[in-house]
């Protein structure tokens, strides 16, 4: 894990520092693949959140939504260099989104939120579906009903 370098430092730092005691605290969760010598190649951590009604669309939202909708919140996701570019990304949100699928079943989602680290990352998730947030720059959310959709497109 000391050599995980994404090209995102935030994203490497967090992996290292943060994401054990975030875990232990049961402040995020966060699910990682290695390769056959055990290092990480790759992570996605997840944690619950609220949007405000007024920062989604209709269609996000619904009809008679509550003041904060509850949300699934991809806090961060990442791919080292070197294994950048053969898919792992996509089947690491693949695997997130199943992840709030089964979650939902539980625990009310309304939809799955992400904080894009930059322009590139906004381009990565629009591709599946995700879209704009009111409010907050680089904000994007999925609704829940939309996943599966999202999912067939990630497999593609
Ligand atoms: C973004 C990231 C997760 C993508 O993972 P990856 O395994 O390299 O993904 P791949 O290159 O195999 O791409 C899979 C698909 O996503 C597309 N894609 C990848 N990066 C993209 C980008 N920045 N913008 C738009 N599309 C992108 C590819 O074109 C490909 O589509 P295709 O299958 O239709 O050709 C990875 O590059 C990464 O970790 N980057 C640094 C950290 C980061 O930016 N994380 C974003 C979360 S905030």
């Amino acid at each position: 894990m000391a050599d995980f370098q994404s090209g995102k430092p935030a994203l490497d730092d967090w992996l290292k520092d943060m994401a054990l005691y975030n875990q232990a605290q049961g402040y995020t969760r966060t699910f990682v693949i290695a390769d056959e010598s055990f290092n990480v190649v790759g992570y996605h951590s997840v944690c619950a959140g609220m949007i405000h009604r007024n920062d989604v669309s209709r269609s996000s939202k619904g009809s008679k939504a509550p003041p904060e909708l509850p949300v699934a919140v991809l806090a961060r996701l990442a791919v080292t260099k070197q294994h950048q570019g053969r898919g792992l990304g996509p089947a690491l949100l693949r695997n997130a989104l199943m992840s709030v699928v089964s979650a939902a079943q539980l625990v009310a989602f309304r939809g799955v939120i992400v904080h894009a680290i930059d322009d590139d990352a906004v381009r990565f998730y629009t591709k599946y579906q995700f879209q704009p947030t009111k409010g907050m720059e680089r904000r994007l959310i999925l609704p829940t009903k939309d996943i599966v959709a999202s999912i067939a497109q990630v497999t593609r």
